[in-house]
């Protein structure tokens, strides 16, 4: 059999690491041979292809980012964008594809696999918001870069007493500043699924000077004040998903707090830091073990399915119950972090 593998949607740390486990065990286990698709759904779509066997996937484990390239293409909103991917497929021999992304890069893969080609699919984010999974690997990854930062920030923000807003990405899910925050012993967390009050936050701020400790507000990039109000800047740009780029509520939120308390405040925005880089060992381990079990999937012809990790084991769900609705943080979730606000 011949497998075609690609990675799509932002990069994350562990990709690297899901590619050789399917190059390996599918040439030593299965017999297979591989091609690698560059830059998402745009390798199959326009016929971009890079060689793909062992040789290639020598020294990459701990690598970050992806050596096939990724890009945000929608084959769905492009003229003919499917039978062009069928196409290709035939074209260089493809029986099978492992489709390594998120919500969107999975989103097509669910539609694609509906129409009949062979698909299947490993759940990849920093977000952690794909559902049907414990957790997408590269999310540990980014939560410890931004656990780091925030203990840097204490003792920075303490020696000039001062507020410190660390914005984080996250754009429908607070994953990664719910446990950044609860890990770096922020002062309060905002995430996109609870609208924040700004009143509240501010006297936080006023409770949490009065420890002769200085605040750490960990804000997810998404979130939203209760009032409604625009407090989520971007510069308008949206992507082929019609996903807006987001950016622009640390610095909101940290010259609202300077003008209400009277305090100082600066923002710390992490961005791409927290993609980038090698991954932590746990997403080694995760990215790993869902590279094995996908193109065992693959040699089952069990297509159509997602690898997931629930508890300790690694198991196939379908590919729609991965994509149909995102994973999101819970009021109880939120709760256990409430706990030490302020
Ligand atoms: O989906 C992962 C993610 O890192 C989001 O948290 C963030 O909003 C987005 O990608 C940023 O995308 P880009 O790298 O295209 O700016």
């Amino acid at each position: 059999m011949r497998v075609g593998v690609l990675t799509g949607g932002g990069d994350c740390p562990g990709l690297n690491a899901v590619i050789r486990a399917v190059v390996r065990r599918g040439v030593n286990g299965h017999g297979f041979e591989f091609v690698g698709f560059r830059e998402g759904w745009k390798g199959p779509l326009e016929g971009l292809t890079m060689e793909l066997g062992i040789g290639q996937c020598r020294g990459i484990l701990p690598r970050g980012g992806t050596i096939l390239g990724s890009s945000r293409t929608n084959p769905f909103k492009i003229d003919d964008g499917v039978e062009r991917i069928k196409k290709n497929l035939a074209a260089h021999g493809v029986d099978a594809l492992v489709a390594i992304g998120g919500e969107d890069t999975l989103g097509v893969a669910t539609k694609l696999a509906d129409l009949g080609v062979n698909v299947v699919g490993v759940p990849k984010t920093i977000d952690n918001d794909l559902s049907g999974t414990d957790f997408t690997f590269g999310f540990d990854t980014a939560v410890n870069i931004a656990t780091e930062a925030i203990d840097r920030l204490h003792t920075t923000a303490e020696s000039h007493d001062r507020v410190l807003v660390v914005e984080v990405m996250g754009r429908h899910a607070g994953w990664i500043a719910l446990h950044a925050g609860m890990a770096g012993g922020a002062s309060e967390v905002l995430i996109p699924e609870q609208p924040f009050d700004i009143d509240e936050v501010c006297r936080n701020v006023e409770t949490r000077f009065q420890t002769s400790f200085a605040p750490i507000i960990v804000v997810s990039e998404g979130a939203v004040p209760v009032d409604g109000g625009d407090m989520t800047l971007s510069s308008g740009a949206v992507d082929a998903f019609g996903h807006v780029r987001l950016g622009g509520i640390g610095d909101r939120l940290a010259s609202e707090i300077e003008s209400r308390t009277g305090k100082e405040a600066r923002a710390v925005v992490l961005g791409h830091v927290q993609r980038g880089g090698t991954p932590t060992a746990f997403d080694r381990w995760l990215a790993t073990r869902f590279g094995l079990h996908a193109i065992d999937a693959v040699a089952a012809g069990d297509f159509g399915k997602m690898v997931a990790l629930r508890g300790t084991k690694i198991v196939r769900v379908g590919l729609d119950e991965g994509t149909a609705k995102l994973k999101l943080v819970s009021p109880e979730e939120f709760a256990e972090a409430q706990v030490f606000f302020g």
